[in-house]
C-alpha cells in the first residue's frame, strides 16, 4: 500500500466511525414515559399550546393577551403555590377557587396526565427558592 492509500484508508474508518455514532444518537433510547423529565417536556408542549397567550412563552404572565386581565395572568415562574393547588387551579378555574374568572377550567380540555405535566413543567420554571417541592 502507497502512503497515499492508507491515508484515504484513514479518513474511511473515520467517516464510518462518525456516521455509526449518529445513528447511535438517533436511535437513544427515548425517556422513560413516568419520568420526571418526559412530564416536563409534555408539560412545556400543553403550556404552548394552551397558555402563553396570557401567561407568556416564559411563563412570567406577560403573554400578548395579558394586559386585557385585571388582575393579570400570574407569574407562574414566582408562585408560591404548591403542587396541589396549581393543580386545582389549572383543572377547576381561577372562579372556583375565588379568584379570576379569567384563568379558564381546563378540566374538560385536558387530560389528568396533560394537567399534570403542565404542574411539572410550571415546578420546573420556578425561581423561587422557597417554593414547595
Ligand atoms: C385567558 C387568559 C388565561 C389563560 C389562557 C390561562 N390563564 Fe392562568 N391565569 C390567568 C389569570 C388572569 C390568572 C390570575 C388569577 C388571579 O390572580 O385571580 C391566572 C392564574 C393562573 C395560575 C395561578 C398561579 C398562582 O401563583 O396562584 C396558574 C397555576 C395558572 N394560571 C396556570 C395556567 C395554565 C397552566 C394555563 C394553560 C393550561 C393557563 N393558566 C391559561 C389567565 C389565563
Amino acid at each position: 500500500m502507497r502512503p497515499h492509500d492508507s491515508r484515504a484508508l484513514w479518513i474511511g474508518v473515520l467517516v464510518l466511525a462518525c456516521l455509526l455514532s449518529w445513528v447511535g444518537g438517533v436511535h437513544a433510547e427515548p425517556l422513560p414515559r413516568d419520568s420526571r423529565e418526559a412530564a416536563v417536556f409534555r408539560g412545556g408542549l400543553v403550556f404552548a399550546n394552551y397558555c402563553v397567550t396570557c401567561h407568556g412563552i416564559n411563563a412570567d404572565g406577560n403573554g400578548r393577551a395579558a394586559r386585557l386581565y385585571d388582575p393579570r395572568p400570574a407569574n407562574l415562574r414566582v408562585t408560591d403555590k404548591n403542587d396541589t393547588y396549581l393543580g386545582l387551579i389549572v383543572k377547576l378555574g381561577g372562579q372556583a377557587l375565588g379568584r379570576s374568572p379569567f384563568m379558564p377550567p381546563w378540566g374538560a380540555e385536558l387530560t389528568e396526565e396533560q394537567m399534570r405535566d403542565i404542574v411539572a413543567y410550571v415546578r420546573s420554571l420556578n425561581l423561587r427558592p422557597d417554593a414547595t417541592p
